[in-house]
């Protein structure tokens, strides 16, 4: 009995411990905070890997050669890349249909060729051929999109150095070889029941997926990353005098940080010292750092892609009519910095600034030339 009794302990050990290995999932921990305020990052191997994999920057094109013919002398229509050479031009379409087009090609942007009877002519995928000889035609849509898109490219890395550093951003930090990037926003409609008194939902307990399915209003996004609303829940005396929050600018503002959270992959400590969430002082810097995403997110949907909505046909238009929006995901897609931190701009310098826009003194530029859509 007592030998029984010792193999059965001896085997449930074994066990055990087999268990306890196989269930064991390598971590890592990155320290963000002072020691002792449990201010720590902690990540599976699996999910450190599986964000490599989603961050691979395709390779760089051979580099053009910088003499020669400038584009706006060798092309009829070139307004916005006019400045840099026929060669130079040749490379960043080519790469630009690798980064939003790599199954249609050229012709997705540019109008179709045709034959005799005036049909579309498709290549060997199915897709329309452009026509090289009409290159310069504005007719599709996609062509009018890429050109505000190579304008807000290069005002992002112009003019938000607080934000994007000298990494910057190109095409593929947002579209990663999709037409549309995958991490776009629209408007939520209101649930039906909240036009009514009773049962007024505002936008609750309906869980959104850019906000981690939480039971909180699915709206935050219009509030804080497309209009201007004070993102604010603490108030600075014991007494809340000074308070102006109210409980649904609470409730948004914890919408937006589990967004912003979800979409670096980070935990709120990333940013704050959880004693604290309101106190700049004791935030790790990379909050001033999201501080300036917020207004750049914001810059960017109000100057570049709202106003694409009539541009844009319908069927990209969402369930309000609105037109799709940036938040944090778009370029950061679950990564502390978007492609983990990769520059691609060393090989594409002429989506870093364009020519003739003059850096002032308060970190913005003057305009890019306004060329409407
Ligand atoms: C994602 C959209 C897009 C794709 C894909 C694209 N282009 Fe373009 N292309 C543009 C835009 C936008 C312009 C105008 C740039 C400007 O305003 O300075 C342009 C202009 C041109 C011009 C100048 C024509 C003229 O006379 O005005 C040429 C040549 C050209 N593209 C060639 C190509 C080739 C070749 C390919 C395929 C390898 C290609 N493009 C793929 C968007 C695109
Ligand atoms: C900050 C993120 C971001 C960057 C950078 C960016 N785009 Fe976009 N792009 C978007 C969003 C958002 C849309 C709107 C999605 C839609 O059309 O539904 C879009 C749409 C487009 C479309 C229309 C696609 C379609 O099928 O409707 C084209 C073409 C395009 N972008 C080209 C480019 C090119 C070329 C570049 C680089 C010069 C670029 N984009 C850089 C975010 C970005
Ligand atoms: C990527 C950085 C970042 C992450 C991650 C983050 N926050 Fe924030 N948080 C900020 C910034 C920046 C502000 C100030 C926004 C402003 O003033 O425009 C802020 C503001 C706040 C406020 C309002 C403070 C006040 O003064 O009233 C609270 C509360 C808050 N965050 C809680 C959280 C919680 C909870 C999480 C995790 C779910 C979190 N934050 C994750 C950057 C971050
Ligand atoms: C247009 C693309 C783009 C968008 C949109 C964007 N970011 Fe970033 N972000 C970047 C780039 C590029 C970097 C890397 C800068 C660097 O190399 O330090 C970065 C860096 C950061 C960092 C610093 C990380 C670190 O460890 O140093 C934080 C925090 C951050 N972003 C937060 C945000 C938040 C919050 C939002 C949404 C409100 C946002 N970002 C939207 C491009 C973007």
């Amino acid at each position: 009995m007592k030998t029984y009794k010792k193999a059965t302990g001896a085997l449930f050990a074994v066990l055990l411990a087999a268990g306890t290995v196989s269930a064991y999932k390598s971590t890592s921990a990155f320290q963000l905070g002072p020691p002792g305020a449990a201010m720590q990052l902690v990540q599976s191997k699996e999910t450190l890997e599986a964000r490599v994999a989603a961050n691979e920057v395709p390779a760089p094109l051979a580099p053009a050669a910088k003499d020669g013919l400038l584009a706006s002398k060798a092309y009829k229509n070139v307004p916005v890349m006019g400045h840099i050479t026929s060669g130079e031009f040749t490379r960043l379409m080519t790469a630009m249909t690798i980064w939003v087009a790599p199954q249609q090609g050229c012709g997705y942007c540019h109008a179709p060729a045709r034959d005799a009877s005036g049909n579309v002519v498709l290549n060997e995928e199915g897709y329309p051929e452009a026509d090289l000889n009409n290159l310069q035609s504005d007719e599709l849509y996609t062509k009018r999109v890429a050109r505000r898109m190579l304008q807000m490219t290069q005002h992002v890395n112009a003019s938000w150095g607080q934000h994007v550093k000298q990494t910057g951003v190109t095409c593929w930090t947002c579209h990663r070889g999709n037409n549309v990037p995958t991490e776009i926003w629209f408007d939520e409609p209101a649930s039906a029941t909240d036009t009514q008194m009773v049962g007024y939902k505002g936008h609750q307990n309906a869980p959104a997926e850019n906000i981690g399915l939480a039971s909180l209003p699915s709206d935050a996004l219009r509030y804080f990353l497309a209009s201007e609303e004070n993102i604010r829940v603490q108030s600075a005396d014991i007494f809340g005098a000074a308070n102006e929050t109210t409980v649904k600018r609470t409730e948004w503002t914890y919408s937006l940080m589990t967004h912003m959270s979800l979409a670096l992959g980070v935990n709120c400590t990333y940013c704050h010292n959880s004693r604290s969430w309101s106190d700049w002082s004791q935030s790790p810097q990379q909050r001033a750092t999201a501080w300036y995403g917020i207004r750049m997110v914001r810059n960017l949907n109000a100057e570049f892609l709202e106003p694409l909505l009539d541009t844009l046909p319908p069927n990209r238009h969402g369930r309000l009519g609105d037109a799709p929006k940036a938040n944090c995901a778009t370029c950061h897609q679950g990564a502390y910095k978007p492609l983990l931190g990769v520059s691609m701009l060393g090989d594409y310098p002429e989506l870093a600034a364009p020519a003739g826009v003059k850096q002032m003194a308060d970190g913005k530029t003057e305009a890019n030339p306004k060329v409407s859509p």
